[in-house]
């Protein structure tokens, strides 16, 4: 949810501020803005649209400077408009901040503001952040150390927000200074040569450097010139973990696709190749994972598993539900972390907790972890954002090594979290009540997955024709059974985020009570229909939607014996294991949803109203 960046250095700050832009563009993308030191004030340009609209609408005279700051936003308050747009500048010009995050109590703020004469020219709550800061600024005593004036004011406008933010604060009187903090929203700052970048995300900064400073929540880094510091709200000092960032500017670029969802679908055996790698035990038959911080014998006491997560991670965790209960005969329970932090759930002491997220930045997700721990439960984070909160905060974890997902589309790190999900039900299944024979079978299944992927994903062009034959939908039934039924569910996700196709999924023996009502000539059903032990089953629900006339597409396993004529599309993959056939079933569909967004005029990797990355409840 909105990006922002923050240069101070000995380059020219534009061209850096709006290529970090570009590359938060998926935290949202509705506006864009920057504003630049420039002689004893701001240059700022900021406008509805992208980032390079944005970068054609700057004028010739903006300013060389080597200060700024810049914004992406996704609108929460206040409309889509240049007014909104951030950065915002204080009534008294002194000030320029940008921010990510949610002011609450917003209006209590302004009324105070105005009473003191401050004027405000947007509908934003961010607005209030740029005036409490200048009008603590103006009341700072002129005795004060001028190096502290801006780092006071910008704690004592701190001390009086609820809500969450990540903001960077410039000031027209101290030109070498900029300040950032956070709560609940993310901030890195880049330690670079001589220069100092903040950003929303690391993929902001790799171009200048790899030596980033995860911030904490409550944490404020006050940089001057060519150094920083960092402290609390109650300005406590806070030593600086310089972390190594493992991955270059490169791996965000497009590469030879036309979009990331494309390339990173194509991505998937790599990354799954990654979470895999030295995570199997060579006579164990089971994995392993160094970072749960949990002894075998703390995970024979587990009686439940629970799993908290949102979107397409909830996905996952609900395909994980069904593998832990077969392999390792353990209760669990899936929930939306945004229901789980206010559902006041009975929650029993022996249960293993986890939370999903391939950010590890979703608020929902980062709330629902709290709340757990909060109980006293250990919480366990299946994250792909290294140096993340989630991942910072969690009392350990699996990280899933699927490189930077920059499609709003989660592609690959839904399977890479499918992968690890099937492994950790191995190891607990290893653990409690399983043979090293079906250890070794499913140690076997797992590591074929990244080849048999690869011979799924050249289905690609036949799932092309399929998807140009029924974009024209305007409704769409994604059906499954078992552990196939969260794969049906991410199917239908994928399509309405992308296609904006209205789609539903459903467990395929449930459609007959109340969704066949929907079905006609134009409302096609995907049936996931492998040959396995409800195959009959399902081909019975198909006849259902054949009989009322429905056009189906089967994405079933080769060799699998559909009656002639049933499907009036045939898509075959490979047939495996049970462990790695959901990973198999969510490529066509991920394809599917591709072709039909590209086949609509879609803008695929940033769909309307969507972000990556959902740091406001
Ligand atoms: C947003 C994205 C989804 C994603 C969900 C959870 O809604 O649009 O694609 O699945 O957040 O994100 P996370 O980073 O926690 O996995």
């Amino acid at each position: 949810m909105c990006g922002i960046v923050g240069y101070i250095g000995h380059a020219q700050a534009a061209p850096i501020i709006l290529e970090g832009l570009k590359r938060l563009e998926y935290r949202g993308y509705d506006s864009a803005g920057i504003a630049l030191i420039k002689g004893s004030g701001f240059s700022v340009t900021k406008q509805t649209g992208r980032v390079d609209g944005l970068s054609q609408s700057i004028p010739p005279d903006f300013g060389g400077g080597t200060t700024g700051i810049g914004h992406t936003r996704w609108a929460t308050h206040g409309g889509v408009t240049d007014d909104n747009a951030h950065p915002h500048i204080s009534s008294d010009d002194k000030i320029a901040l940008i921010h990510n995050g949610v002011i609450e109590n917003y209006a209590a703020i302004k009324r105070f503001l105005i009473t003191k004469g401050y004027e405000f020219k947007s509908e934003t709550d961010t607005e209030v952040l740029a005036n409490l800061i200048a009008y603590h600024f103006a009341k700072e005593p002129a005795a004060t150390d001028d190096s502290s004036r801006l780092l006071n004011s910008v704690r004592k406008t701190l001390h009086h927000v609820e809500g969450t933010y990540g903001i960077c604060v410039l000031c027209a009187d101290h030109p070498d200074e900029m300040i950032a903090a956070r709560r609940g929203s993310p901030l890195i700052l880049g330690v670079g040569q001589d220069e100092m970048v903040v950003a929303s995300d690391v993929a902001a900064l790799v171009s200048r450097t790899q030596n980033v400073v995860y911030l904490n929540d409550g944490e404020l880094v006050a940089i001057k010139g060519a150094s920083f510091t960092i402290s609390t709200l109650d300005a406590t000092g806070v030593s600086p973990v310089i972390d190594q960032v493992d991955w270059t500017v490169e791996d965000t670029d497009l590469g030879e696709y036309d979009h990331f969802m494309l390339k990173e679908i194509f991505e998937q055996p790599a990354a799954l190749e990654n979470a895999m790698r030295g995570r199997f035990a060579q006579d164990g038959a089971t994995a392993m994972f160094g970072g749960l911080n949990l002894t075998a014998n703390e995970i024979r006491g587990i009686e439940r598993v629970m799993f908290c997560s949102c979107g397409t991670a909830l996905h996952a965790g609900m395909v994980t539900e069904h593998l832990i209960e077969r392999f390792a005969r353990l209760p669990v329970e899936c929930d939306h972390a945004s229901e789980f932090r206010y559902r006041n759930t009975p929650l029993f002491a022996k249960t293993l907790f986890f939370v999903v997220s391939q950010s590890g930045e979703t608020i929902d997700t980062l709330a629902a972890m709290r709340e757990a721990q909060r109980k006293g439960f250990k919480v366990l984070a299946i994250n792909n954002g290294v140096g993340s909160t989630i991942a910072r905060e969690a009392d350990g974890g699996i990280y899933q090594h699927a490189g930077p997902e920059i499609g709003v589309a989660s592609t690959k790190a839904f399977t890479s979290q499918l992968v690890l999900g099937a492994m950790l039900a191995l190891y607990l299944g290893r653990i409690r009540d399983m043979s090293f024979r079906e250890g070794t079978e499913i140690v076997t299944a797992l590591k074929q997955a990244p080849d048999l992927v690869r011979e799924t994903l050249k289905l690609a062009p036949q799932i092309e024709q399929i998807a140009k034959r029924y974009a024209h939908v305007e409704d769409m039934l994604f059906l499954g059974r078992l552990e196939l039924f969260p794969i049906a569910l991410e199917g239908a996700l994928k399509l309405k985020e992308i296609s904006y196709i209205h789609a539903e999924a459903y467990p395929a023996a449930e459609m007959k009570h109340g969704p066949i009502a929907l079905i006609n000539e134009q409302c096609p059903s995907v049936f996931i229909v492998p040959a396995n032990e409800l195959f009959n089953k399902v081909v019975s629900s198909m006849q259902e939607i054949k009989a009322r006339g429905g056009p189906i597409i089967a994405i079933t396993t080769a060799g699998a014996e559909l009656p002639d004529g049933l499907a009036d599309e045939v898509v075959r993959i490979p047939q495996s294991h049970e462990v790695v056939l959901p990973i198999l079933a969510t490529i066509p569909l991920q394809l599917f949803s591709y072709y039909v967004a590209v086949e609509r005029g879609c803008d695929v990797d940033k769909p309307r109203n969507l972000a990556k990355s959902v740091t406001v409840e």
